[in-house]
Protein backbone atom coordinates (compact mmCIF):
# COMPACT_ATOMS: atom_id res chain seq x y z
CA UNK A 1 0.00 0.00 0.00
CA UNK A 2 1.14 3.56 -1.04
CA UNK A 3 1.27 5.78 2.16
CA UNK A 4 2.34 8.44 0.45
CA UNK A 5 -0.65 9.06 -2.03
CA UNK A 6 0.19 12.87 -2.51
CA UNK A 7 3.81 12.29 -3.96
CA UNK A 8 2.37 9.51 -6.33
CA UNK A 9 -0.08 12.03 -7.39
CA UNK A 10 2.14 14.71 -7.93
CA UNK A 11 4.16 12.04 -9.86
CA UNK A 12 1.55 11.36 -12.21
CA UNK A 13 0.22 14.85 -12.67
CA UNK A 14 3.64 15.84 -13.64
CA UNK A 15 5.52 13.06 -15.88
CA UNK A 16 5.48 14.18 -19.26
CA UNK A 17 7.66 13.15 -22.59
CA UNK A 18 10.58 14.90 -23.45
CA UNK A 19 12.13 15.30 -26.81
CA UNK A 20 14.64 12.23 -27.23
CA UNK A 21 16.73 14.75 -29.33
CA UNK A 22 16.95 17.36 -26.63
CA UNK A 23 17.74 14.51 -23.87
CA UNK A 24 21.60 14.80 -22.25
CA UNK A 25 23.56 13.03 -19.81
CA UNK A 26 23.16 11.26 -17.43
CA UNK A 27 21.24 8.83 -18.40
CA UNK A 28 20.13 6.37 -15.61
CA UNK A 29 23.21 3.89 -14.47
CA UNK A 30 23.09 0.74 -14.80
CA UNK A 31 21.47 -0.17 -11.51
CA UNK A 32 18.97 2.75 -11.95
CA UNK A 33 17.83 1.28 -15.07
CA UNK A 34 17.65 -2.44 -14.20
CA UNK A 35 15.33 -1.13 -11.22
CA UNK A 36 13.56 1.23 -14.05
CA UNK A 37 12.40 -2.04 -16.00
CA UNK A 38 12.25 -4.36 -12.91
CA UNK A 39 9.35 -1.58 -12.40
CA UNK A 40 8.19 -1.69 -15.89
CA UNK A 41 7.05 -5.29 -15.64
CA UNK A 42 5.02 -5.04 -12.55
CA UNK A 43 2.12 -4.91 -15.45
CA UNK A 44 -1.23 -5.95 -15.87
CA UNK A 45 -0.81 -9.64 -17.77
CA UNK A 46 -4.03 -11.73 -18.54
CA UNK A 47 -2.64 -15.18 -18.09
CA UNK A 48 0.52 -13.75 -16.64
CA UNK A 49 1.77 -14.79 -20.15
CA UNK A 50 4.74 -11.78 -20.14
CA UNK A 51 3.72 -11.12 -23.73
CA UNK A 52 6.77 -8.48 -23.82
CA UNK A 53 10.56 -8.14 -24.57
CA UNK A 54 13.12 -5.47 -23.49
CA UNK A 55 15.66 -4.90 -25.63
CA UNK A 56 18.81 -2.98 -23.77
CA UNK A 57 20.71 -1.17 -26.15
CA UNK A 58 24.89 -0.40 -25.02
CA UNK A 59 26.12 3.01 -25.65
CA UNK A 60 29.10 1.39 -27.88
CA UNK A 61 26.37 -0.36 -30.78
CA UNK A 62 24.46 3.13 -31.54
CA UNK A 63 26.57 2.83 -34.31
CA UNK A 64 25.84 -1.11 -34.43
CA UNK A 65 22.13 0.19 -34.64
CA UNK A 66 22.46 3.21 -36.59
CA UNK A 67 24.20 0.97 -39.82
CA UNK A 68 21.11 -1.35 -39.01
CA UNK A 69 18.88 1.35 -39.80
CA UNK A 70 20.79 2.89 -42.72
CA UNK A 71 20.90 -0.58 -44.43
CA UNK A 72 17.46 -1.41 -43.71
CA UNK A 73 16.31 2.24 -45.21
CA UNK A 74 18.54 1.54 -48.48
CA UNK A 75 16.87 -1.55 -49.39
CA UNK A 76 13.39 -0.38 -48.73
CA UNK A 77 14.27 2.86 -50.26
CA UNK A 78 17.14 2.06 -53.09
CA UNK A 79 19.18 5.27 -53.61
CA UNK A 80 17.97 6.91 -50.81
CA UNK A 81 20.96 9.91 -49.35
CA UNK A 82 21.44 12.64 -47.58
CA UNK A 83 18.76 13.99 -45.76
CA UNK A 84 17.32 10.60 -45.18
CA UNK A 85 20.11 8.66 -43.92
CA UNK A 86 21.15 11.21 -41.78
CA UNK A 87 18.13 11.63 -39.83
CA UNK A 88 18.14 7.77 -38.78
CA UNK A 89 22.01 8.34 -38.04
CA UNK A 90 20.69 11.18 -35.43
CA UNK A 91 17.77 8.77 -34.65
CA UNK A 92 20.15 6.03 -33.57
CA UNK A 93 22.55 8.07 -31.91
CA UNK A 94 20.08 10.52 -29.76
CA UNK A 95 19.84 10.19 -25.78
CA UNK A 96 21.92 8.63 -23.26
CA UNK A 97 19.85 5.55 -22.76
CA UNK A 98 17.96 3.20 -24.95
CA UNK A 99 15.26 0.48 -24.56
CA UNK A 100 13.32 -1.35 -26.94
CA UNK A 101 10.00 -2.45 -26.23
CA UNK A 102 8.87 -5.92 -28.30
CA UNK A 103 5.18 -7.34 -27.75
CA UNK A 104 5.45 -11.09 -28.21
CA UNK A 105 2.32 -12.23 -28.02
CA UNK A 106 1.63 -16.24 -27.25
CA UNK A 107 -0.01 -17.46 -30.66
CA UNK A 108 -2.74 -20.61 -29.28
CA UNK A 109 -3.06 -18.39 -25.97
CA UNK A 110 -6.86 -18.32 -24.47
CA UNK A 111 -6.22 -14.85 -24.21
CA UNK A 112 -6.61 -12.54 -27.39
CA UNK A 113 -3.95 -11.47 -28.99
CA UNK A 114 -5.28 -7.67 -28.34
CA UNK A 115 -5.40 -8.30 -24.90
CA UNK A 116 -1.56 -9.63 -24.67
CA UNK A 117 -0.51 -6.33 -27.12
CA UNK A 118 -2.43 -4.29 -24.88
CA UNK A 119 -0.15 -5.32 -22.05
CA UNK A 120 2.91 -4.40 -23.83
CA UNK A 121 1.30 -1.21 -24.46
CA UNK A 122 0.81 -0.82 -20.45
CA UNK A 123 4.78 -2.03 -19.97
CA UNK A 124 5.24 1.10 -21.92
CA UNK A 125 3.69 3.34 -20.10
CA UNK A 126 5.24 2.18 -17.19
CA UNK A 127 8.88 2.30 -18.44
CA UNK A 128 8.13 6.33 -18.67
CA UNK A 129 6.65 6.46 -15.60
CA UNK A 130 9.61 4.21 -13.88
CA UNK A 131 12.30 6.71 -15.81
CA UNK A 132 10.17 9.53 -14.35
CA UNK A 133 10.49 8.33 -10.61
CA UNK A 134 14.37 7.94 -10.89
CA UNK A 135 14.32 11.63 -11.89
CA UNK A 136 14.23 11.06 -16.00
CA UNK A 137 12.66 11.67 -18.77
CA UNK A 138 11.55 9.21 -21.64
CA UNK A 139 9.81 9.29 -24.77
CA UNK A 140 8.39 6.58 -26.55
CA UNK A 141 8.88 6.83 -30.35
CA UNK A 142 8.08 4.42 -33.41
CA UNK A 143 8.20 5.65 -36.71
CA UNK A 144 9.84 3.66 -39.63
CA UNK A 145 12.35 2.03 -37.59
CA UNK A 146 9.61 0.39 -35.64
CA UNK A 147 7.85 -1.32 -38.76
CA UNK A 148 10.81 -2.56 -40.81
CA UNK A 149 10.92 -6.09 -40.64
CA UNK A 150 14.17 -6.58 -40.90
CA UNK A 151 14.64 -3.73 -37.78
CA UNK A 152 12.47 -5.91 -35.88
CA UNK A 153 14.32 -9.34 -36.64
CA UNK A 154 17.64 -7.74 -35.42
CA UNK A 155 15.93 -7.31 -32.20
CA UNK A 156 15.03 -10.85 -31.93
CA UNK A 157 11.72 -10.24 -32.88
CA UNK A 158 9.92 -13.42 -34.54
CA UNK A 159 6.87 -14.07 -36.47
CA UNK A 160 4.21 -12.06 -34.75
CA UNK A 161 5.78 -9.88 -32.31
CA UNK A 162 5.77 -6.11 -32.91
CA UNK A 163 8.24 -3.26 -31.70
CA UNK A 164 5.96 -1.57 -29.11
CA UNK A 165 8.69 1.70 -29.50
CA UNK A 166 12.26 3.25 -28.63
CA UNK A 167 12.21 4.18 -25.44
CA UNK A 168 14.73 7.00 -25.12
CA UNK A 169 16.04 8.24 -21.33
CA UNK A 170 17.95 10.86 -19.88
CA UNK A 171 17.71 14.58 -18.46
CA UNK A 172 15.70 17.00 -19.81
CA UNK A 173 17.93 20.03 -20.61
CA UNK A 174 15.20 21.93 -19.75
CA UNK A 175 12.33 21.98 -17.51
CA UNK A 176 9.52 20.66 -20.38
CA UNK A 177 6.73 22.48 -20.54
CA UNK A 178 3.13 20.91 -20.02
CA UNK A 179 1.61 19.85 -23.64
CA UNK A 180 -1.90 20.74 -24.41
CA UNK A 181 -4.10 17.78 -23.00
CA UNK A 182 -7.55 16.54 -24.26
CA UNK A 183 -10.79 17.94 -22.66
CA UNK A 184 -11.82 16.03 -19.77
CA UNK A 185 -15.58 16.30 -21.26
CA UNK A 186 -14.42 15.48 -24.72
CA UNK A 187 -13.17 12.28 -23.88
CA UNK A 188 -15.40 11.34 -20.83
CA UNK A 189 -19.20 11.01 -20.65
CA UNK A 190 -21.82 8.93 -18.14
CA UNK A 191 -23.38 6.05 -19.41
CA UNK A 192 -26.70 7.17 -21.33
CA UNK A 193 -28.43 4.05 -21.60
C1 LIG B 1 2.80 4.11 -29.54
C2 LIG B 1 3.33 5.52 -29.58
C3 LIG B 1 4.23 5.88 -30.57
C4 LIG B 1 4.71 7.18 -30.66
N1 LIG B 1 5.59 7.50 -31.64
C5 LIG B 1 6.00 8.75 -31.76
C6 LIG B 1 6.90 9.10 -32.80
O1 LIG B 1 7.35 8.26 -33.58
N2 LIG B 1 7.27 10.41 -32.90
C7 LIG B 1 6.80 11.36 -32.02
O2 LIG B 1 7.15 12.53 -32.17
N3 LIG B 1 5.98 11.05 -31.02
C8 LIG B 1 5.56 9.77 -30.87
N4 LIG B 1 4.72 9.44 -29.85
C9 LIG B 1 4.27 10.49 -28.91
C10 LIG B 1 5.24 10.74 -27.77
O3 LIG B 1 5.82 9.58 -27.25
C11 LIG B 1 4.53 11.39 -26.58
O4 LIG B 1 3.38 10.69 -26.33
C12 LIG B 1 4.16 12.82 -26.79
O5 LIG B 1 5.26 13.49 -27.27
C13 LIG B 1 3.72 13.53 -25.49
O6 LIG B 1 3.67 12.65 -24.46
P1 LIG B 1 3.41 12.99 -22.91
O7 LIG B 1 1.95 13.04 -22.74
O8 LIG B 1 4.04 11.80 -22.25
O9 LIG B 1 4.10 14.26 -22.55
C14 LIG B 1 4.27 8.14 -29.72
C15 LIG B 1 3.39 7.76 -28.69
C16 LIG B 1 2.93 6.47 -28.62
C17 LIG B 1 1.98 6.09 -27.50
Amino acid sequence: MFNDTSSLRTHLATRRSGKARDMITPGPDADQLHDIIALALRTPDHGKLAPWRIVTVAGDQRDILAKLLKDAWIADNPGAAGMDLSALDQFAHQAPTLLVLISTPVKDSKIPLWEQQMSAGAVGMNLLHAAHAHGFVGSWLTGWAAYSPAVAKAFGAGEGDTIVGYFFLGTAAADLSERPRPEYDDVVRAWDI
